[in-house]
């Protein structure tokens, strides 16, 4: 499917984001082996999510659907062996989460994913399982595990990978003794979160978390908070765009995803967060965000990258927009998520128009410049497809996305909350 853009004058109004990626991938996961059923309300309903959901009711999960956003989860003590491979579809997250978890039951499991999925790397989670004694095939997918009796380790993570780390504690979960990972800065905690929620005791010390073998934890009820990955396409275009205000409802503000907020101040861009509260430890804000009087140029680089990691698309287009030349370092990880997002939103900038400088482990941006639009192919990554759609807000001429469904891996209404913000 192809959609084309054009430049709009202003953004105004308040709207929902799609719900949390992470946390709704995390919360099917999760209710799988709890005690007890738990309650999800307003579950991403996005392509990702929802083959997370059915490779749990493959693996035995049970769910009734209470409303049009509302799922209760019956888990099942004893998971079921799949007489088929399970497909991960577009999704790292479903792969990597779910292999810590079949890993450490006696299952015989083959998982498999599209295309961009099969070219990720798989390495980085074969090596913890591995250690932990769980038999592993496959640097790509598709993967071969055979689980069962796994024994605690302690994981030095190279890559500050929340993907890594939850699969080695979801793994150590039913280990013999204690399994704990330490990473090299800190990446989003929501696993961390989620199971303190659930009861099962999660120790952190610094960088290094841990886990005791044996904790099971009880059911909950999860009202999934908005992604900050997602709104923060629009809280860029409504930065951007002279005269615009929009007020993002019932976002997560997880400080260990709220990257995107420490560049808002850098540039100079305001925002307010009001009614903040929490839900199941995360915590939840409404977000107001205006126009920028000045742009000033930002820098990504050290602890700061896993805070926005998915984010660092839009914010280069951010950049082409700001007084002066802004620098993205030791974001090497861009390279292997659904694209090359490095060389994906170079080469394409600077079809636009834009000045990029590339690194291998990130660019340099020099702006302001103004943008042209053009044809961009997804490649089967939402978040280039989303990246350009707002570039093309703001540019000259046309921008078509080539490949444009891939936004429903996560944001399904992405054409409507553009056209329903938007003032021509
Ligand atoms: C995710 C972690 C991040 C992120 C991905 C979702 C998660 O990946 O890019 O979109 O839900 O744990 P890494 O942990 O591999 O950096």
């Amino acid at each position: 499917m192809n959609l084309s853009f054009n430049r709009i004058a202003a953004l105004q109004g308040e709207f929902r984001p799609p719900s949390d990626k992470s946390l709704t991938h995390r919360a099917y996961m999760f209710a799988g082996f709890a005690s007890s059923p738990s309650v999800v309300r307003n579950p991403l309903r996005g392509e990702d999510c929802e083959d997370t959901r059915n490779c749990m009711i493959e693996l035995g999960l049970r769910h009734e659907q209470l409303s049009p956003s509302e799922f209760r989860l019956i888990p099942t003590q004893e998971w079921t062996q799949p007489t088929r491979p399970l497909y991960c579809g577009n999704s790292g997250t479903t792969m990597r989460l779910l292999s810590g978890l079949v890993a450490s039951r006696p299952l015989d499991i083959v998982m498999q994913g599209d295309a961009s999925l099969s070219r990720r790397p798989m390495k980085r989670i074969a090596e913890p399982l591995r250690l932990m004694g769980a038999s592993f095939d496959g640097d790509t997918p598709p993967i071969h595990i055979r689980g069962g009796n796994l024994k605690g380790i302690h994981y030095q993570s190279p890559v500050a990978s929340a993907q890594v780390k939850s699969c080695t504690l979801l793994a150590g979960l039913l280990a013999d003794g204690t399994t704990s990972v330490t990473e090299p800065s800190l990446s989003r905690d929501h696993t961390e979160r989620m199971l303190n929620g659930m009861g099962i005791t999660v120790v952190r010390e610094g960088l290094t978390v841990s886990v005791q073998g044996g904790q099971q934890g009880h059911g909950f009820d999860f009202d999934v908070p908005g992604d900050i990955s997602s709104a923060t396409f629009f809280m860029v275009l409504a930065a951007l765009l002279n005269g615009s205000q929009i007020t993002v409802k019932n976002l997560g503000v997880n400080p260990s995803r709220t990257g995107p907020l420490d560049i808002f101040r850098q540039v100079g861009i305001p925002f307010e967060l009001t009614n903040e509260h929490e839900s199941l430890g995360e915590p939840v804000a409404d977000v107001i965000i205006g126009t920028a009087p000045i742009l000033r140029p930002f820098t990504i680089e050290g602890d700061l990258v896993p805070r926005l990691i998915d984010e660092i698309p839009i914010l280069a287009v951010l950049a082409t927009q700001c007084e002066g030349t802004s620098i993205i370092r030791d974001a090497k990880e861009m390279r292997v998520k659904e694209s090359d997002r490095i060389e994906l939103v170079a080469s394409n900038l600077v079809r636009m128009g834009a000045k990029v400088e590339v690194f291998e482990d990130g660019m340099a941006i020099a702006g302001p410049t103004p943008l042209k639009g053009i044809q961009v192919d997804s490649k089967l990554d939402h978040r280039i497809a989303m990246t350009f759609a707002i570039a093309g807000c703001i540019a000259s001429g046309t921008t078509k996305i080539i490949g444009a469904e891939s936004i429903r891996t996560s944001f399904p209404d992405f054409e409507e909350v553009l056209a329903r913000l938007a003032i021509h």
